[in-house]
């Protein structure tokens, strides 16, 4: 009996991190779901100008600065940046497929040093555009995307020595931390248009300054890291309810990024394409 209960115990406790797994899923799915969306816009919109050389076509969307005339190395680092940024958003989704990794681990491998190259170039680049250029709306909006390059700094060199030292257990979690902060302006652009939605646009400034924007300037990598920190914690050593409650987080959140996306595409995005 003592046997039979513990062996129901743990069919018990094998389904419910089962929902921890599925949920996880799903919220990645969502996650993929969106970054394809952008990625789609940024082949569409950054690609074609920037290639060939007509860089005024950005200033078409709105932007802080984008094209400016005469700015010959800031127009060539925004191109750099933009070109880049579909390679980290389809890196890190194709990272994260476990099929890829267990099947073909040499992808994962290459995939992984471009994908860490895009981190330096995009977060290094991005600084650059932010201090050297001078692309922000207001301090406290370069203070929360300057934090995030550097996360993506110091969580990208962690990733890196783990996987050199084949340390693979703590190099996932390093991996999910890089790609919860790299996805951060993503995360922004998903998380004005899911509030949007929900509130009407309650707190968002003018300049970007409203209550929810300086919320937004932090939040848009420190949230998804705090949600990937329960998310790997749940799954090393979480309690059953803890567990529980985690995927039920991660499937809101998945209902969340997937209304936000489908928001971005329709305003952000498609309307420039
Ligand atoms: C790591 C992932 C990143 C991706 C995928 C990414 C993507 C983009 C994209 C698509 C744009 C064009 C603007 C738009 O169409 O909305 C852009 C512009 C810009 N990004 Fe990034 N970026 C990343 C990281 C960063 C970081 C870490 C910083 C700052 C430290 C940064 C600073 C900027 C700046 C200043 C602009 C110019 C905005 C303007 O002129 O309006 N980016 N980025």
């Amino acid at each position: 009996m003592a046997t039979i209960d513990a062996s129901l115990g743990s069919a018990r406790t094998v389904r419910r991190a089962d929902w921890l797994a599925r949920a996880a899923t799903f919220c990645f799915l969502s996650i993929a779901a969106g970054q394809l969306l952008f990625t789609a816009f940024i082949f569409a919109f950054y690609y074609p100008s920037s290639l060939s050389g007509d860089f005024a076509a950005w200033n078409s969307k709105p932007l802080i600065k984008g094209f400016v005339a005469g700015d010959a190395s800031g127009n060539l680092f925004f191109a750099a940046h933009v070109l880049m940024a579909a390679v980290i958003t389809v890196g890190g989704l194709v990272q994260l497929v476990p099929a890829i990794r267990a099947r073909w681990p040499a992808i994962h491998r290459w995939n992984g040093r471009l994908y860490l190259a895009s981190a330096l170039m995009l977060s290094l680049g991005g600084l650059w555009l932010t201090w050297g250029r001078g692309t922000w709306m207001n301090l406290i909006g370069a203070a929360g995307i300057t934090l995030d390059a550097l996360l993506i700094l110091a969580f990208a060199a962690l990733a890196w020595r783990a996987a050199r030292a084949h340390r693979f257990a703590l190099h996932r979690r390093w991996a999910l931390r890089l790609f919860a902060v790299a996805s951060a302006v993503w995360f922004m652009r998903v998380g004005y248009m899911a509030w949007g939605i929900a509130s009407g646009g309650a707190g968002i400034g003018r300049a970007m300054d409203g209550p929810f924007d300086i919320f937004l300037a932090f939040a848009n990598s420190l949230l998804p890291l705090a949600v990937t920190e329960l998310y790997l914690r749940a799954g090393a050593n979480g309690t059953p309810a803890a567990k529980k409650g985690v995927a039920v987080l991660l499937a809101t959140s998945g209902l969340v990024i997937l209304a936000g996306s489908a928001g971005a595409w329709m305003v952000m995005w498609s309307p420039y394409l």
